[in-house]
C-alpha cells in the first residue's frame, strides 16, 4: 500500500512528542511512583505520571496538530475536523513502571476514519521505551524501525519451537480462563512470555524478539501503534479468520507460525469465549 501524503511528517510528530513524554515519565520513575486511583479493578491503577504525560502528549498534539481528533486512554476523546485521529497511551505498561521493571512504553499513532481498530486505517506510530532507550516506528506503506536499523518479523515455521507472549485482563474471572488457555499452550510452544506492556510485545513480534503475541480485551491504544510496527515488520496481524484486530481478539506473528497459533488458539476458544 502507498504511503499516506504525509507520514513522514506525521511520523515525525509521534516520535518527537514520545520522547517528550517518555523523558518526563522516566524522571517521575526516577523520582518515585504514586498511584493516582484505580479504574476497572483494584489491580488497574493510574499514576499520575500516566496522567501527566497524557496532558503533556495532548497539549503537544493540539499545538501541531489542531484539526485532528485525540483519542487517550486517560483523558478521553475529542473529535477532530481532519479525519485523522491521535490514539494515545501515555504508559503502556503501567503496573511494570509501578514496580521499576524497564518494559513500559509511550504509544502514540495517527489513524485515519474512526478511532476503532476494526475500520481504522493505521498511519504512523511512535512505541518509545525510555528505560531502554528503545524508539520503534512504523509508517503504514513505508516499513517498520527500531532506531534506524528496519524491522523484519521472524522467519519461524515451527510452532513447536515459537516464543509466545499474551497478556491477562485486570478482571480476575477473566484471568483465570486466559491462564487456563495459557496451560495447555505452554506445552505446544518453545515457551510463554507476559511482558506487561502490549505495545512492546507487539513491536517485538516485529522485531523478531517474540515468534507470536496473542490478546483479548486490548483497547484500540494498546495496539495502535505496535500493531502497525508489527504489520510493517512482516507480521500478520489479525483477528479471528482475517477479520481486523479488535478487543474480541488480536494475533500477530511471523507468517511461518501465524496460522498454526490461531489453529491452536481457536481450539481453546470454548476456554477464551467471546469478549465483545
Ligand atoms: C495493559 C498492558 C498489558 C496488557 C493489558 C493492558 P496498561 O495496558 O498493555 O500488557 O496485558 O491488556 O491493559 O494498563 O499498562 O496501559
Ligand atoms: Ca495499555
Ligand atoms: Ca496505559
Amino acid at each position: 500500500m502507498d504511503a499516506h501524503p504525509g507520514t513522514q511528517e506525521l511520523l515525525d510528530i509521534a516520535r518527537s512528542i514520545a520522547l517528550e513524554a517518555g523523558a518526563l515519565a522516566k524522571r517521575r520513575r526516577d523520582e518515585g511512583v504514586e498511584v493516582a486511583a484505580s479504574k476497572s479493578s483494584p489491580e488497574d491503577v493510574v499514576t499520575f505520571a500516566d496522567q501527566e504525560a497524557e496532558a503533556l502528549i495532548r497539549r503537544r498534539l493540539a499545538e501541531r496538530r489542531p484539526q485532528d481528533g485525540f483519542f487517550g486512554e486517560e483523558s478521553g476523546a475529542e473529535r477532530g475536523s481532519s479525519g485523522l485521529t491521535w490514539v494515545v497511551d501515555p504508559i503502556d505498561g503501567t503496573v511494570n513502571f509501578l514496580y521499576g521493571i524497564p518494559q513500559w512504553a509511550i504509544s502514540i499513532a495517527v489513524v485515519e476514519g474512526e478511532p476503532d481498530p476494526t475500520t481504522w486505517r493505521a498511519i504512523a506510530g511512535c512505541v518509545y521505551a525510555p528505560a531502554s532507550e528503545e524508539v520503534f516506528t512504523a509508517g503504514a506503506g513505508a516499513g517498520a524501525f527500531l532506531g534506524d536499523v528496519p524491522l523484519r518479523a521472524s522467519a519461524s515455521t515451527d510452532l513447536s519451537q515459537a516464543l509466545v507472549a499474551t497478556g491477562f485482563s485486570y478482571s480476575a474471572e477473566r484471568r483465570g480462563k486466559q491462564a487456563a488457555v495459557v496451560s495447555e499452550l505452554i506445552t505446544r510452544v518453545r515457551d510463554i512470555r507476559r511482558v506487561g506492556s502490549a505495545a512492546l510485545d507487539l513491536c517485538y513480534v516485529g522485531a523478531g524478539r517474540l515468534d507470536g503475541y496473542y490478546e483479548q480485551g486490548l483497547n484500540p491504544w494498546d495496539m495502535a501503534a505496535g500493531a502497525l510496527v508489527a504489520a510493517e515488520a512482516g507480521a500478520r496481524v489479525t483477528g479471528w479468520d482475517g477479520a481486523p484486530a479488535s478487543r474480541g481478539f488480536l494475533l500477530a506473528a511471523a507468517p511461518g507460525v501465524a496460522g498454526g497459533l490461531e489453529d491452536l488458539l481457536r481450539e481453546q476458544f470454548p476456554l477464551m469465549g467471546e469478549l465483545a
